[in-house]
């Protein structure tokens, strides 16, 4: 059984999420599945990651893709079976991988047998499972919106009521109020821990603690009472990883999620830095230029403020994101050094780093057609700007660079047909740079994104001062570089990364720190994206994106 006997294991680990049904398909229907990821256990093994975050694979119509689940304690037929799942655990530890389950307690399916027992009436057990208003056809309780568009509310004319919905209508809020629902979820929990799960990742958790009648969704009043129960019940019977998806966490949230006492969760995703290219109070749709000096900041401060009283998830790029490579590099001429830059940024920071499927190729964003996307999301989206009146040039330009679908596309493994994803039709099409883009071109290159990423990852083993080192930020008012240090009693690293596609000077700043440590013990450059090592070059230019590593025991 994957669990490792250290407390704190996963603030060394580097963690690898894997959206299955885009990662390797077995079967030829286009589909990625369990046994497919199987087959890829050792290219992960090679990478050197510690733990795969897998999305959900349970039993679900896929209304979105899974994340509806009608069943928690089964294995949806598309992706395998029970025993599939409990063979993956086994080989996955047998190469030294645990794997994290998605946890989805937010809501379930329509399809759940818990709705559809709640749906015969008022007077069933279940129907208090979920949530209800009474109220008349056409009349919503109140103008609440779910995040995939409509209103929130769903009506029933069986029971002349309301149920309420934070995302699709096939997705009915779990009502946690309900001490019967968290026993249920409770059990179901052990159940996974049972079969040797190293830990969860728990969907829009923050969400679960919900007031329709005040409108509030996010940070519920009895969000933490219920997370630290949930925690107190299941997790806390061992060493697991557990990470909360956040998108209401400040800095003081975070800190009670992850608090060193383990009472809730190992660590949260923040989605700070990640909203900085959005203008606020609009969506994420109406497209702003990033505020570099504000990402500096936010980093800065999530790294500075969590340090000896929380902890980081670390990431760029999950299932819901595009591609950060496409998002703040470059996808053309300086995508490979873009993609470094920006994987040797994060990194070097502290936290748990996550990388999300092809992001350790460099793979980019798509343009597909209208007709050729897939997310609920960006459907309804697509339909509702139309309707409203946008033009289909401003849609598309959205699309293009936010849909959910550009982290979505299939693993692109090698230049064969359909990138070696399937051997049938793929459920989304394929990005075409393919050809150029792929794993087996990029694991035997000791130059390519992939071999960099490898390296990033056995530096957080060999290095303490990667987990423990204290952050500062150097040249924090620098329009185009991002600088910092990292330092333990032991050791010190200097990281220097230039953002952008020109030529800058390195600030004089960082020269003082690396001078200062050259003229004592001595600089040694652990890692630079350009093939020269930054050598021959002065070290007072920075070329476009180039990002160097410096490291000295003191
Ligand atoms: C989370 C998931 C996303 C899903 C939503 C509803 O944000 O990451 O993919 O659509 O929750 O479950
Ligand atoms: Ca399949």
């Amino acid at each position: 059984m994957f669990m490792k006997q250290e407390k704190d294991w996963w603030k060394r680990a580097v963690i690898y999420q894997v959206y299955p049904r885009s990662f390797q398909d077995s079967n030829g229907d286009g589909i990625g599945d369990i046994q497919g990821l199987i087959g890829r256990l050792p290219y992960l093994e090679k990478l050197g990651i510690d733990c795969i975050w897998l999305s959900p694979v349970c039993r679900s119509p896929q209304d979105d893709n899974g994340y509806d689940i009608s069943d928690y304690q089964d294995i949806d037929p598309m992706f395998g079976s029970l025993e599939d799942m409990e063979q993956l655990l086994a080989e996955a530890e047998r190469h030294g991988i645990g794997i994290l389950m998605d946890l989805v307690l937010n809501h379930s399916s329509d399809e759940h047998r818990w709705f559809q027992e709640a749906l015969k009436g008022r007077e069933n057990p279940y129907h208090d499972y979920y949530v209800w208003r009474d109220g008349a056809e056409g009349e919503y309780p109140n103008d609440m919106r779910s995040v995939f568009g409509g209103p929130a509310w769903q009506w029933v004319p069986e029971l002349q009521q309301y149920y309420f919905h934070q995302f699709s209508v096939k997705q009915p809020d779990l009502n946690w109020e309900n001490p019967k629902v968290r026993r249920e979820i409770y059990d179901m929990i052990h159940w996974w821990l049972d079969k040797g799960v190293a830990g969860f990742r728990l969907d829009v958790i923050d969400q679960i603690a919900k007031d329709p009648e005040l409108k509030v969704t996010c940070n519920g009043p009895r969000l933490h009472e219920f997370i630290r129960e949930l925690s107190r019940e299941t997790f806390q019977k061992g060493h697991y990883l557990t990470v909360g998806e956040a998108w209401g966490a400040d800095v003081e949230r975070a800190k009670l999620y992850s608090a060193p006492d383990g009472s809730e969760f190992s660590m949260v995703f923040q989605f700070e830095h990640i909203c900085l290219d959005q203008i606020p109070g609009k969506e994420k749709w109406d497209l702003a230029p990033l505020p570099f000096l504000k990402l500096k900041a936010v980093l800065a401060k999530w790294q500075t403020e969590l340090y000896g009283c929380g902890w980081n998830s670390l990431f760029w790029n999950n299932h819901d994101l595009p591609r950060i490579v496409s998002r703040w590099g470059n996808d053309g001429e300086y995508r490979e050094e873009s993609a470094k830059m920006l994987a040797l940024l994060l990194h070097g920071m502290q936290g748990t780093p996550f990388i999300y499927q092809g992001e350790e190729l460099g793979m980019t964003n798509v343009r597909f057609r209208p007709e050729e996307y897939r997310d609920i999301e960006t459907v309804n989206l697509y339909r509702e700007r139309l309707e409203a009146g946008y033009s289909q040039e401003s849609v598309m330009e959205s699309i293009y660079a936010k849909s959910r679908d550009n982290a979505r596309t299939p693993m692109q493994w090698d230049d064969s047909e359909n990138a070696g994803f399937t051997g049938g039709t793929p459920w989304i099409q394929v990005n075409p740079n393919y050809r150029e883009i792929n794993a087996a071109k990029q694991v035997e290159d000791p130059g390519s994104v992939w071999s960099f990423y490898r390296k990033l990852i056995e530096f957080r083993k060999r290095y303490s001062v990667l987990a423990e080192g204290r952050f500062a930020l150097l040249c924090r008012e620098d329009p185009r570089v991002f600088a910092y240090t990292r330092e333990t009693t032991e050791e010190k690293l200097l990281v220097i990364c230039n953002f952008f596609g020109e030529e800058t000077d390195c600030p004089a700043e960082c020269l003082a720190v690396y001078d200062d440590a050259e003229a004592q013990q001595g600089m040694e450059l652990l890692l630079s994206n350009y093939s020269d090592n930054g050598k021959g070059h002065g070290r007072e230019r920075l070329r476009p994106y180039e990002a160097r590593m410096y490291y000295f025991q003191k």
